[in-house]
């Protein structure tokens, strides 16, 4: 499949099966891509986050690839192996921050039994940075071939047939320090504008990211837009484009912090919602249609959108979970 081309993304317990003779087999391709193509899935979500590597989550910039499939067999080795999954969390953005950040715990920690090979293989293929997994299957199938051998190499057949360029950051700690610094500095209830400026493609958005890898997953909540040259047409479209996944956050999360917002947003925005469903559509997913609104124009009705546009970020921004807007 792979050598074809083709990127599997839904390899978990549910889509292995073992046929009659004892053949395992692959079945359900709905979220499968073309590696380096058009996106051909007619399912652009995420059907099995516990299988899903960083790079496939809205986290991690860089996309998915055949090596994203090889995290995903890590986890399910880790589950042969241990009869546990490796990340499990009470929500989805949870469970996304602990595959994004969080090292395993390797097999032969939680069961001291398993082989030390084996559990190697595990963690080589659970890597967080794609470039630290295995390359090939070939490396793969070779070391689980030899696990047991005297003198053991992790990945010494191993071999990456395409020239890729490496994922990892180099550098930007004392900017991250810096991010940090500032994002400490929230506690007091205040607002901060950190400035990052550089030309296109020197690291901005990789900055950001890199910095958000270092935090814990309720340290705050991080959404990012960018105006885009050919869409300055379009009202807002940066500021859209960021708190469609903050809505997108809300919805995944429990049911308790989705009720705490309604109600906040019930006493905070009254009868003014509409003005807030008709720039975020998303948002009309939580809190339900609206009522319609007095018609203003011009400057009134940007006044009277400033003026609720704030209330919002009132609710959703709190001291101990900072909301980030880059
Ligand atoms: N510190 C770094 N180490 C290694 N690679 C980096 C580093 N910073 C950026 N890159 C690489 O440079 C490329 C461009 O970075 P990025 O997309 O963050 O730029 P940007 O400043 O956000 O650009 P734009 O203004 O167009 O949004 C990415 O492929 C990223 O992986
Ligand atoms: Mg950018």
């Amino acid at each position: 499949m792979h050598e074809k081309g083709v990127i599997y993304n839904n390899l978990s317990l549910g889509t292995i099966t073992i046929g009659p003779h004892g053949q395992p087999m692959l079945h359900d391709f709905i979220s499968a891509t073309i590696a380096g193509g058009f996106a051909t899935s007619i399912y652009q979500g995420i059907l099995n986050p516990e299988f899903v590597a960083p790079e496939r989550t809205e986290r991690v910039d860089g996309g998915a690839s055949p090596i994203s499939d090889y995290y995903a067999f890590g986890v399910f080795l880790y589950w042969l192996l241990t009869g546990k999954l490796p990340f499990e969390a009470d929500n989805l953005s949870q469970l996304i921050a602990l595959h994004v950040a969080k090292p395993p715990i390797p097999p032969v920690a939680v069961d001291p039994t398993i082989p030390k090979g084996l559990s190697q293989i595990v963690e080589k293929l659970l890597e967080k940075e794609k470039s630290a997994r295995y390359q090939s299957i070939e490396g793969i199938l070779f070391d689980l071939e030899h696990h047991d051998d005297p003198g053991f190499q992790l990945a010494s057949r191993d071999m990456d047939r395409k020239f890729r360029v490496s994922d990892k950051i180099y550098g930007r700690e004392r900017e991250i320090g810096l991010l940090k610094a500032a994002l400490g500095g929230l506690q007091d209830g205040s607002g901060r504008l950190v400035t990052i400026a550089g030309y296109s493609g020197v690291g901005k958005s990789t900055l950001v990211a890199e910095f958000q890898k270092t935090l814990p997953p309720d340290a705050c909540r991080l959404i990012s837009g960018k105006f885009q040259q050919y869409k300055k047409d379009i009202p807002y479209f940066g500021i859209v484009e960021a708190f469609d996944r903050l809505f997108d956050m809300l919805l995944l999360s429990d049911q308790r912090v989705l009720d705490d917002f309604r109600e906040a947003f019930a006493n905070g925005i009254g009868d003014q919602g509409l003005i807030l469903t008709s720039i975020f559509p998303k948002l009309a997913l939580i809190v339900g249609e609206q009522a319609p609104v007095d018609k203003l124009v011009g400057e009134e009705a940007e006044n009277r959108f400033n003026y609720v546009f704030l209330k919002l970020i009132r609710i959703v921004a709190t001291r101990k979970r900072p909301l980030v807007l880059f």
